[in-house]
């Protein structure tokens, strides 16, 4: 029987401005397309997982406004069990505007609102109410109070949960809570800011094993597919899959959704990193964060099986 997927973390509406080029400091690139598309990390994340099947609980909060009652009915519509899902009643829903320009790269600015307002007592009284997590997967992304993200991994371990932490975005992140995670997701950026080496010769290897997770680094590297670090043995890269990329916003939380969805279906690591970079990469196809989220169907023929 498979183990459930509980994502803590953000959840977002994306206003996002499709535009010829990203406008530099000071200047207007006049002429984009106005979209609104469901967004923040978590919400991305726990999206990824339900479109692949799991059975997913997503643990955040949103404001008493028309945006959080919009994410809530989003998410539930996809299959995501929102009843640890706060509604803060005076703070409002996280905001992130995106601008996305014509090669499918994109800039965000996130006012973060009910999503760091999140104590972490609150988290622990949620994953108490859930009771044992041995089998199962918990998802913790940082676009929250970082001590809010420390407590969810240090509970999650304590119940026997398996542990992934995405270091996203890097920011406030007190590197004694890697002892709780099993797993550390990092872009290459993410991974400098954590190891503290950010020189010209910054080697992602040696980094990822100045970082003491119990099983394994997998460094995300857009377009050039992830290279897993395991804590013992040698890194093996995984390359990405060929895609025409329409809009890079939450590639990476669809390889997390899709990562966390695997390893609670009991796929072996190696298995669940294939599906999981199959999905991110598939994920960019399509406008928004959570449109090109592929179904178990999408991913199997994406991976040819
Ligand atoms: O990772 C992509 C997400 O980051 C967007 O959906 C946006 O809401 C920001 O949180």
């Amino acid at each position: 029987m498979s183990g459930r997927v509980i994502v803590v973390g953000s959840v977002n509406v994306d206003l996002v401005v499709w535009s010829a080029r990203l406008p530099a400091p000071g200047e207007t690139v006049s002429g984009g397309r106005f979209e609104q598309h469901d967004g923040g990390k978590g919400g991305n994340q726990a999206t990824a997982a339900a479109r692949l099947g799991a059975s997913v609980l997503l643990l955040g909060a949103v404001g008493a406004d028309s945006f959080g009652a919009q994410a809530r009915s989003a998410l539930a519509a996809a299959g995501v069990d929102v009843s640890g899902l706060a509604t803060n009643p005076t703070e409002a829903t996280g905001i992130a505007l995106i601008l996305v320009d014509a090669a499918g790269e994109n800039v965000i600015s996130v006012a973060s609102g009910a999503n760091l307002a999140l104590e972490p007592d609150a988290i622990e009284a949620e994953l108490a109410r859930l009771g044992s997590l041995v089998g199962d997967v918990v998802l913790v992304s940082n676009e929250l109070v970082p001590s809010t993200a420390a407590a969810a991994l240090r509970c999650a371990r304590a119940a026997g949960a398996r542990t992934i932490f995405n270091p996203a975005p890097a920011v406030g992140i007190d590197v004694s809570l890697l002892e709780f995670v099993d797993l550390l997701t990092p872009n290459r950026g993410e991974l400098a800011v954590l190891s503290g080496r950010t020189g010209s010769d910054f080697d992602a290897v040696s980094a990822a094993r100045a970082l003491p997770v119990r099983e394994a680094v997998i460094v995300t590297l857009g377009s050039d597919g992830v290279l897993v670090v395991p804590r013992d043995g040698a890194p093996w890269p995984v390359p990405a899959t060929v895609v025409e990329v329409v809009d890079t916003t939450g590639a990476g939380d669809a390889f997390n959704g899709a990562l966390a969805a695997a390893l609670a279906e009991g796929r072996s690591l190696e298995e669940a990193v294939r599906r999981a970079v199959a999905a991110g990469s598939l994920a960019t196809t399509r406008p928004g964060a959570r449109e090109g989220m592929p179904t178990p169907a999408e991913l199997d023929v994406a991976l040819g099986s």
